[in-house]
């Protein structure tokens, strides 16, 4: 959620410790900070609010010094404001933090008891003041840092320098990510390698439990009960000239127009396009042994798997069970043994997901991840990892991770059913060739881009959207609604279609916009039937077509997007693009932080 990082060896840290935070933004923006040393003295600025603020600072008040901590904020204890930014400490250490302290209560008891004063309302000042306890007592910063972790709950990423130590990084992780970047007589910290990016391409993960010690020579790595342990340094494929707008106003519009080359990308990892088959890696289980599958995954990624889940029944055969990866974690289903733990997600570093993933194991399942950021917490616990090449997605609202792994699901599907039986090599050929011809068609659909303003028009006056799908695009009009939700701040809800007439269709009036995913297919002519109902009740209908079906809706439809029409397996994908531009342009009409939504941060590392 937060982001991390922290900075050792002979530069001026602050520039370089600024810089990775612009690039850890999207996993908070609250507020910010950074201390570093100087001449053996914690120096320390702050501000509330977007990083632009904490440069404001800095350009008045400069922070000198070789060895810093940054943080950028996302708000779990205690309100955004100044005070409770990070880095939290005294004279003696200063610390930054990802993650929930959950016995922060305790220590802090205490720590008062035996006379530390706290001055912030965060759970994180806690690790800041008993590390400081430890300190006082004569303790070294290795062994005070020892000493604070083996008492911690919870789950933290965390960066400390202490006073009088100029050359000296400590780091922990324990359920959230933290990585040592290896540089030229500099050494550093960060929360993932996207941060060091320009900075190294060497990097070391820490395994969780780990700690370190970090000077500008090296890295000195334990685990949780303090025996010194060996991390390999590896060299990330990252690169960090991706993490532009590339002359787009924001990321997610820039994203969005990225969907045509994701899932090209995505596809051509899969596919063999001379043989029209699909080629996965080398699995350490048979596709065609598994009794069923599990999938879980959060927010947008667990609407992916509910797509997911019509392909793996509907052409594979395969039973499916599927929840949100918060819900999975404490609700203990029977998974049957040797079955298929199936999880999704941009990150990899999602708290509940990653969670439900140590739980799939232990229940016997084989992992399967679908990950965007194949360095992650995730990628390195499951037993296969199928990539979704989407590149860095910076805007907190997910777009184009979305069609990636939907991409990768349908030819995950498309192998379950040839190995299982239901799926003929004549069939598996029809498939990857409607796959192949989805970049070209999801092209297309920018062709839209005059009727989708005009509907985001209407949906930007209204207080209320209701978006409805059946089939496969009953999770689009999810992934609609959620999307409008979080860009525009305008509530929406999204219902399956037949669900209507049992209840939500009492609010339907002429100032709630209904938003429509119905592409042409066997399910066209019910879903047509639910719109009916809706437009007899004074309904304003703005669907989302396709070529075939936009006759039928003309004349009952306000607004009717027709997009190039598919196969019902594909649609999904070509049916999502436009639902996510709609809430982008909405959000453009509204004006709000498009890239940067209030309240919420792009990789949710705590529960
Ligand atoms: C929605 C969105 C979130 C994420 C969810 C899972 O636009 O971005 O709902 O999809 O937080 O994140 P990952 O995929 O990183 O596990």
């Amino acid at each position: 959620m937060c982001g991390i990082v922290g900075v050792v060896g002979g530069r001026d840290a602050t520039p370089i410790i600024f810089d990775a935070l612009r690039r850890l933004e999207y996993r908070g923006y609250d507020s910010a900070g950074i201390a570093t040393l100087v001449d053996g003295r914690i120096e320390r600025r702050r501000a509330a609010g977007k990083l632009d603020n904490l440069a404001a600072v800095l350009a008045r008040a400069p922070l000198a010094g070789v060895t810093g901590i940054g943080h950028t904020r996302w708000a779990t204890h205690g309100a955004p404001t100044e005070n409770n930014a990070h880095p939290h400490g005294t004279p003696r250490v200063s610390v930054v933090h990802n993650g929930i302290i959950e016995n922060f209560e305790t220590l802090r008891r205490e720590l008062e008891q035996a006379g530390h004063v706290f001055v912030t309302e965060t759970d994180s000042e806690t690790v800041a003041q008993l590390v400081d306890f430890h300190l006082a007592r004569g303790l070294s910063p290795r062994e005070a840092a020892f000493a604070t972790l083996r008492r911690l709950e919870g789950a933290y990423a965390l960066a400390m320098i202490f006073a009088g130590h100029d050359n000296l990084l400590i780091g922990a992780r324990h359920g959230a990510p933290l990585v040592v970047g290896y540089g030229e007589n500099e050494m550093f910290l960060g929360s993932d390698s996207l941060a060091l990016a320009p900075l190294t391409r060497r990097i070391a993960y820490l395994d969780d439990g780990d700690w370190v010690m970090v000077t500008p020579d090296g890295a000195e790595f334990f685990d949780a009960s303090g025996e010194r342990v060996e991390r390999a340094v590896r060299t990330t494929a990252l690169i960090a000239g991706s993490v532009g707008k590339d002359g787009y106003r924001h990321f997610m519009d820039k994203e969005l127009h990225e969907h045509p080359v994701v899932i090209g990308q995505t596809l051509q990892r899969l596919i063999d396009p001379a043989t029209r088959r699909v080629m996965l890696p080398d699995l350490p289980f048979d596709l065609a042994g598994l009794p069923r599958a599990a999938i879980t995954a959060c927010g947008s990624a667990f609407y992916a798997g509910l797509i997911g889940r019509y392909w793996l029944e509907g052409m594979a055969g395969l039973p499916v069970d599927i929840d949100v990866a918060s819900e999975l974690r404490y609700r203990d289903p029977p998974l049957t043994p040797g079955g298929l733990g199936l999880l999704i997600s941009q990150s990899g570093e999602t708290a509940d997901t990653l969670a439900a993933l140590r739980g799939m194991r232990a229940r016997g399942q084989h992992i399967l991840s679908v990950l965007n950021v194949e360095q992650s917490t995730m990628a390195r616990e499951s037993d296969v990892v199928l990539g979704t090449v989407a590149g860095p997605e910076i805007s907190v609202a997910s777009t184009k991770a979305f069609t990636a792994q939907l991409s990768v699901l349908a030819c995950l599907t498309i192998a379950i059913g040839r190995a299982r039986g239901t799926l003929t090599a004549a069939q598996e050929q029809d498939l990857v060739a409607e796959l192949l011809d989805l970049p070209s068609r999801a092209n297309e659909v920018f062709d839209q881009a005059p009727a989708i303003r005009e509907m985001a028009a209407v949906v930007a006056e209204a207080r209320d959207v209701l978006y409805l799908g059946r089939g496969s695009s009953f999770p689009v009009a999810m992934e609609g609604a959620l999307k409008l939700k979080e860009v525009s701040y305008i509530h929406a809800e999204a219902y399956a279609a037949g669900e209507m007439k049992h209840g939500p269709i009492s609010l339907i009036d002429s100032t709630v916009p209904i938003v429509a995913t119905l592409p042409s297919g066997r399910l066209f002519e019910k879903t047509l039937s639910n719109l009916q109902e809706a437009r007899a009740r004074g309904g304003r209908l703005l669907v989302f077509t396709d070529t075939e079906g936009e006759a039928r809706l003309r004349g009952l439809a306000e607004i009717v997007v027709a997009l190039p029409t598919v196969s019902e397996f594909t649609a999904p994908v070509i049916q999502t693009i436009p639902v996510q531009m709609l809430a982008y342009e909405v959000a453009l009409l509204k004006g709000t932080d498009v890239d940067q939504p209030r309240n919420l941060a792009k990789s949710v590392t705590v529960e």
